[in-house]
């Protein structure tokens, strides 16, 4: 059952709000609005004036990602699953510019649950593709990921590298990209496709920074790393992937266009464990490598992954912080989530 909710204040005519209240912006819908990434995205928006709609089915999102907002009276918040159609055309009507940015992002669930990628990630997106195209909704802009690259020849890897994921969830945001591209050409809707990098920050509660933290927390004195530690990634801080965003959907004017976001640089997850335990403070840490493969942490895994980012930075945009710098200030801000000091930093 769809339900219209926000925090404690009476939400029956938040729809009705969205279209009459102050002057704003325009209306955007945040799928997956309270998780990690969608909630700053939505901070970014209520900020810049827009009225925003939250679609979310707080399978990994949280409400309390939202709290700063409650109140706000441009913001609405739909408890809909994107997997039922219906709650997809209410989630949809009467916005400007979609923001798809739910998903299920745990790429290790590819390996004992793919269908999980099939109905979160694809289903879903067809769904949303089907309100906006019955809707008449002009715009789309699609968190896709770079795992769509899959293992590519070198680094880093330009958007016209051929996409050949290795993972259910590569694939899952590869065959979204083509669906996509496809209601674009057919129906003049007017698409964005970020494949983000490794994404950082505060509210970060999967992937291999929030791991590392909660196994060293709960075990001090070793870490289990999956794989050889040799795994190379960029990481972007969440404020630089959503200034990004906006300028993407800003500058971009064409019908369809697809952009890397990262950072300029790549490190190891040897490297993402030393500043773990740098900023937590942790000295002399037994590691403890489990790899499979060609020294991945589990099939699917990719030894070596990071972006060009030249054709955003042609959009005027550039990352604020390199890969060792996003880390370290988000291993700081997830530890505060979790109200924890410790280490040089606090
Ligand atoms: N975090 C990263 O490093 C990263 C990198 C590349 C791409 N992405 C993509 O960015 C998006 C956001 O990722 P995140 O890290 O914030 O993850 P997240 O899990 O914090 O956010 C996903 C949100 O989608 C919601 N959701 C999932 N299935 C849904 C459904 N069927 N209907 C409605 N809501 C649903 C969840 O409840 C959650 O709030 C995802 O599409 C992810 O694939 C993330």
């Amino acid at each position: 059952m769809l339900q219209s909710q926000i925090f404690t204040t009476d939400s029956c005519n938040k729809s009705a709000h969205m279209k009459s209240e102050t002057p704003s912006a325009g209306t955007a819908l945040v799928t997956g609005g309270a998780g990690f990434i969608g909630s700053h995205l939505v901070d970014r928006l209520i900020a810049d004036s827009f009225r925003v709609r939250v679609a979310d089915n707080f399978s990994s999102g949280r409400l309390e990602n939202l709290q700063r907002h409650k109140g706000e009276r441009r913001l609405e918040i739909l408890n809909a699953d994107l997997k039922n159609p219906l709650m997809a055309m209410e989630a949809v009507r009467g916005v400007d510019t979609v923001f798809h940015f739910a998903a299920n992002p745990e790429v290790r669930v590819s390996t004992t649950n793919p269908e999980t990628h099939f109905n979160e990630n694809i289903l879903a997106t067809f769904n949303l593709l089907e309100a906006v195209r019955k809707t008449g909704v002009k715009e789309l802009i699609f968190a896709s990921s770079s795992s769509v690259y899959g293992e590519p020849d070198t680094i880093p890897v330009g958007e016209d590298a051929s996409v050949k994921p290795v993972s259910v969830y590569g694939a899952s945001k590869a065959a979204c990209e083509n669906l996509i591209y496809a209601y674009s050409r057919l129906y003049g809707i007017k698409a964005i496709v970020l494949r983000y990098a490794n994404v950082v920050g505060p509210r970060l509660k999967h992937g291999v920074v929030y791991d590392f933290i909660v196994k060293l927390l709960r075990s001090p004195d070793s870490l289990e790393i999956l794989g050889d530690g040799m795994q190379l990634r960029s990481y972007i801080y969440v404020s630089d992937a959503i200034d990004a965003t906006i300028t993407a959907w800003k500058k971009t004017v064409s019908a369809f266009e697809v952009y890397n976001v990262g950072s300029e640089d790549w490190v190891s997850v040897n490297e993402v464990a030393d500043i773990i335990m740098e900023v937590m403070g942790l000295k002399d840490v037994k590691r403890v490598y489990k790899p499979v493969l060609h020294g991945v942490g589990w099939p699917g895994d990719v030894k070596q992954i990071a972006l060009s980012i030249e054709k955003i930075k042609a959009l005027g945009w550039r990352p604020k912080m390199r890969s060792r710098e996003a880390l370290a200030e988000a291993v700081r801000g997830i530890l505060a989530d979790l109200n924890i000091r410790k280490g040089p930093s606090s």
